[in-house]
């Protein structure tokens, strides 16, 4: 059943191509440059008109909200809140005509998000589900929805129903922009032709499991470790920390990169480990001096760096290259070092990887 990996979870993350094809395929025909997903053909209308979209979960699938804040804001050029499910739901949220709210749920079963699901469709708000678990009760409550094509997720941590709720959330956030005339023709194409090598990229950027072995045994011991992350990777740094922290029970934050002088560059010693995500296309220059700025505080610089990157590499006390990718679609790929770096440390520190302490798969209760 684990199809000769130790760990359901370490299954998870190499599906993690063919659940991201199986998510897009049906759905995107590249040549014809059209995306179709019948959950939001059947209201377009709605997601042309409105004014702002509300994005209501939990969890790695907040933090999959928040890449989706990023992407959709770039594409449609409206305004788009990531909320916790469980804040909202007690905060007399305002919610106004016109106003789309999107549920994320893999499980489509967490109490808190269904609760603020329902009081967001009570106070008049278009519903749209993106969950794995097909008639599951969040996509049976919403009005509208679109399934990630992920297969069941049996570890307890989330890891292919993160890249595909990302994967959903591109096409969700590039079928509007084409409705609504916000993107041109050629730059839809380029979209498509781009989110289509995707499986391939994860792929390659899975070969970097030795590498994530290597820097685990390393660094396994540590008590705390450090996330940054600039724009469309700062909700990956989140992730990564998550990832970490509910597996191998390593303390660790997750930051955008800038904030960490403003408080959390105070813990950083030649004991801390610093995980950054610095691609090239992103915010690149920024990253480096943040990355300065750490090694002069003797901090340890773990590097997720573009392939073929030169100057991280020679800052960093290791990195682990993904392949060159659009700004927008590189939380795919850099997710995926991340949740092997996690991996390999909980497994070295001898933890129950697929059922960590206090964790369930699904939270039903608030
Ligand atoms: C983390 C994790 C949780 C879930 C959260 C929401 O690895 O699994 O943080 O993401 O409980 O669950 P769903 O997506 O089922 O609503």
């Amino acid at each position: 059943e684990k199809g000769g990996y130790e760990h359901f979870m370490l299954k998870e993350i190499y599906e993690q191509p063919q659940a991201i094809r199986d998510t897009f395929r049906g759905r995107m025909r590249v040549k014809e440059g059209i995306i179709k997903m019948a959950g939001v053909d059947d209201h377009i209308d709605k997601f042309i008109n409105a004014k702002r979209l509300v994005i209501l979960a939990c969890g790695t699938s907040w933090h999959a909200g928040l890449v989706a804040e990023y992407i959709i804001e770039e594409l449609v050029r409206i305004p788009v809140e990531v909320e916790y499910a469980s804040e909202f739901r007690y905060r007399n949220p305002v919610i106004e005509k016109g106003d789309i709210v999107i549920a994320i749920s893999q499980s489509g079963e967490t109490a808190d998000t269904m609760a603020a699901m329902k009081l967001a469709k009570e106070q008049g708000a278009f519903v749209f589900g993106v969950c794995n678990v097909v008639g599951s009760s969040i996509s049976r409550e919403a009005h509208a929805g679109a399934y990630t094509h992920a297969g069941p997720e049996i570890g307890v941590a989330s890891t292919k129903a993160f890249t595909t709720q990302i994967t959903v959330l591109t096409l969700l956030g590039l079928k509007i922009a084409k409705a609504k005339g916000k993107i041109s023709t050629s730059d839809f194409h380029m979209h498509l032709e781009e989110l289509n090598l995707v499986p391939q990229k994860v792929e390659e950027a899975l070969q970097s499991n030795e590498q994530a072995k290597k820097i685990a045994e390393v660094y396994k011991d540590a008590a705390n470790f450090l996330y940054l992350g600039r724009g469309f990777n700062f909700p990956v740094a989140l992730e990564g920390a998550l990832k970490l922290k509910e597996i191998s029970y390593i303390h660790a934050e997750g930051y955008p990169a800038a904030e960490m002088k403003h408080g959390p560059i105070a813990l950083i010693d030649e004991q801390m480990p610093v995980v950054v995500i610095a691609t090239r296309r992103g915010h690149y220059d920024k990253i480096v001096s943040n990355i300065q700025e750490i090694k002069s505080r003797k901090g340890k610089i773990i590097g997720i760096v573009t392939k073929g990157d030169v100057t991280v590499r020679d800052l960093a006390d290791y990195v682990i290259e993904v392949p060159e990718i659009m700004d927008s679609m590189s939380p795919l790929l850099t997710t995926i070092p991340l949740q092997l770096l996690s991996y390999h440390i909980a497994v070295m520190l001898g933890k129950n990887v697929d059922q960590p302490r206090n964790l369930a798969k699904s939270v039903t209760v608030e």
